[in-house]
């Protein structure tokens, strides 16, 4: 039986780093964010079936906002790849403050590969909160203080997909996948926190 390797592998051609998702999704993987992601995001972004269910898009969301939607979400991998070497990314022993891939992308028949959307986990922006500005502040302050690995940090985790793939169990598969190899082994998350707001 064959098994896929879902550790952090790097692209031989262009280095960039992935996650393999396993299975039935093996055509799946994870990166860190492109600049040329924008492209995809500004029809995603205007669908419904998506901005409705988010908390930070504009709406109609342009290709301003796309590009910035994308610098930003790249700046969180990038700061994790510029935090640690390529070797402390690869060893299994060494805690990771953040993911270096958050990006869902397809592989097709050709080989190209299609932006599908995000998946991304970190610190808690304390949602919960949002309509007590001043406990909302406090509370994201003593989140953001805690030290790498205590157990009482708390994160959320906010995925959309390109609406052609919901329903699919991609989420599902893409998060299991993620948790199993980076969030739980690496990052030590242990409090993942989810609401109503
Ligand atoms: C939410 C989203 C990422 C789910 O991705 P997906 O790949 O379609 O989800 P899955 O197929 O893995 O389904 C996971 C579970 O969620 C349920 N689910 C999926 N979309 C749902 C929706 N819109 N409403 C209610 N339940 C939903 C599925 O029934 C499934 O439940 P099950 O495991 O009990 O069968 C995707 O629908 C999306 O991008 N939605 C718009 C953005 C959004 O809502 N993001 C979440 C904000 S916190």
């Amino acid at each position: 039986m064959s098994t896929t390797n879902t550790a952090l592998q790097y692209d031989p051609i262009t280095n960039e780093p992935f996650i393999r998702v396993p299975h039935r999704h093996a055509n799946l993987i994870v990166t860190p964010p492109r600049p040329s992601d924008y492209i995809p995001l500004i029809d995603i972004m205007n669908d419904p079936t998506v901005y409705s269910y988010l908390y930070a898009p504009s709406h109609p969301f342009l290709e301003s906002d796309a590009i910035e939607w994308i610098q930003s979400s790249k700046q969180e991998c990038d700061k994790v790849l510029s935090n640690y070497s390529k070797h402390e990314l690869l060893n299994p022993e060494i805690p990771i403050d953040g993911s270096p891939v958050n990006t869902i992308r397809e592989i097709l028949a050709d080989g190209t590969q299609k932006f599908v959307g995000e998946i991304s986990l970190k610190r808690s922006r304390c949602l919960v909160h949002l309509h007590q500005p001043d406990i909302m502040k406090q509370k994201l302050q003593e989140n953001n203080d805690r030290s790498l690995g205590d157990p009482d940090i708390l994160h959320d985790v906010s995925p959309y997909l390109a609406p052609s793939h919901h329903g699919r169990g991609i989420a599902s598969a893409v998060l299991r996948t993620l948790t199993a190899c980076w969030y739980l082994p690496r990052m030590k998350i242990r409090n993942v926190e989810a609401g109503i707001f």
